[in-house]
């Protein structure tokens, strides 16, 4: 298994280009389902989350073709199961259900199990199918939705949920009369996919406010179309400037979407200003401490709790970090400790007492941000940290350790 292994204590500068969106892209390419015919999708990140969703539309007769750009066509849909052996390995493919079952009137989900972050149940996607007249039953591990033609609802989100919002608004697309999504997820993935759908036909207004309208029609046609960059990449780029008292130029990204990251970061005094169509990250050598809570967008990212933590862990003073979107984000903590950080975690909240210097040590990866966090802890730490269990890093970020040398850290990847 590859390793990760970074000598700390290089000042980060230069420019990175951004990849297009992981959370965009996913739901994206699962609207493929929708629709008869081949679709263009350009900026697709090359990772491995993206082979998973590929290989899930693949067992159902989905062909997809390249890279960066995608060309795929869901013409003739031979298999309506996601198996277990697929969705365990990426919970998002949970969002082929809303599609199937509005195109083929039929879908067998997999439930996808509890992760390392949280239970994350996906009872809200049900019960909002079931709402639109689904009959959806729990069975043998299996969600088993059937209806002969979904039928418009007004649904209500208990919870702001980002992959329910999306599986129900594709459902809806294709569904006979008028849905209304109450207290839908307003992240801007979600416009990205509203774009798409919009493009393919659909009729769907008010996203990225809490109340999506989606008017049904009875067909969707292929579309071309691009997903958005990765704003929690950009953030984490921005964030490794402010970790190396660095001065980086963040190619390919939309400021709107990282206003409450980069509104945080002032605060810590950092130098955030958009430049020339970029954004450009300016980091001080003395981080003041900020308290953080994460909330669903606009509110602060829990996709990016774990690497202000790592930046809060060098900080001057104490900061709160709550966290309060999912109930166990904190795997990365005891990794931290063993690079020297002080952080002592109270329920929802880690408390982080800020250290002159980490100092270099192995540490392990337990899932996508988490791995992130450790590695930018590694590039402000003195000496070597080697990060084991990178897998989990692949899954999100395109070729990081490339990304960072090419900004003058000292990382690389090694077999083993
Ligand atoms: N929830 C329920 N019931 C449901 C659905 C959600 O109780 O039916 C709860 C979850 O357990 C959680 C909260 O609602 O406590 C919010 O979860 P949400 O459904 O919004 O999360 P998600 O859609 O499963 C997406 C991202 C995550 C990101 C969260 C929150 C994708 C593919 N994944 O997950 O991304 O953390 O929204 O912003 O879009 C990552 O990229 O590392 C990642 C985990």
């Amino acid at each position: 298994m590859d390793k990760i292994v970074i000598i700390g204590g290089r000042r980060l500068q230069g420019e990175v280009g951004i990849s297009g969106a992981k959370n965009a892209a996913l739901p994206v390419l699962a609207s493929s389902l929708l629709v008869d015919g081949w679709n263009t999708f350009h900026n697709i990140p090359d990772l491995e989350d993206i082979k998973t969703i590929r290989s899930l539309l693949a067992s159902f007769g989905v062909k997809s073709e390249g890279g960066h750009t995608v060309s795929i066509n869901a013409g003739a849909i031979t298999n309506c199961e996601a198996s277990y052996d697929l969705v365990r390995k990426m919970r998002a493919s949970v969002l082929v259900l809303g599609p199937l079952v509005a195109r083929r009137g039929e879908a067998r989900v997999s439930l996808p199990g509890g992760c390392a972050i949280g239970a994350r149940p996906v009872n809200l996607h049900v019960k909002a199918l079931r709402e639109m007249g689904a009959e959806v039953e729990l069975k043998d591990g299996y969600i088993e939705a059937k209806a002969s033609r979904l039928k418009g609802a007004t649904i209500y989100f208990d919870i702001s949920t980002v992959t329910g919002t999306e599986n129900i608004m594709m459902a809806a697309t294709l569904a006979e009369g008028t849905t209304v999504l109450k207290n839908a997820a307003r992240e801007p993935e979600i416009v990205n996919l509203s774009e798409v759908l919009t493009g393919m036909g659909a009729r769907i207004r008010g996203a990225g406010t809490d109340v999506i309208t989606v008017e049904g029609v009875k067909s969707l046609h292929p579309v071309e179309a691009r997903v958005i960059p990765d704003r929690i990449e950009a953030g984490t780029f921005i964030i490794a400037a402010g970790m190396t008292n660095g001065d980086i130029r963040i190619l390919d990204c939309e400021p709107r979407d990282i206003e409450a990251l980069t509104a945080k970061l002032r605060e810590t005094g950092m130098e955030i200003k958009a430049e020339d169509g970029c954004l450009r990250a300016r980091g001080k050598k003395k981080v003041r401490s900020v308290d953080v809570k994460t909330m669903p967008h606009p509110g602060f990212p829990t996709d990016l709790q774990a690497q202000i933590m790592a930046m809060m862990t060098i900080a001057s003073g104490l900061s709160v970090i709550t966290e309060t979107v999912f109930e166990n984000r904190f795997m990365h903590v005891s990794e931290m400790i063993r690079l020297g950080a002080d952080i002592v975690i109270e329920g929802n909240s880690a408390i982080v007492r800020g250290i002159p210097k980490l100092h270099g040590a192995p540490v392990m990866a337990t899932d996508l941000r988490a791995s992130a966090s450790l590695i930018l802890a590694g590039l402000a730490a003195e000496g070597k940290t080697v990060l084991s269990r990178v897998y989990h890093i692949d899954r999100g970020y395109e070729q990081i350790e490339k990304k960072l040398s090419a900004l003058g850290a000292d990382i690389k990847r090694v077999s083993g």
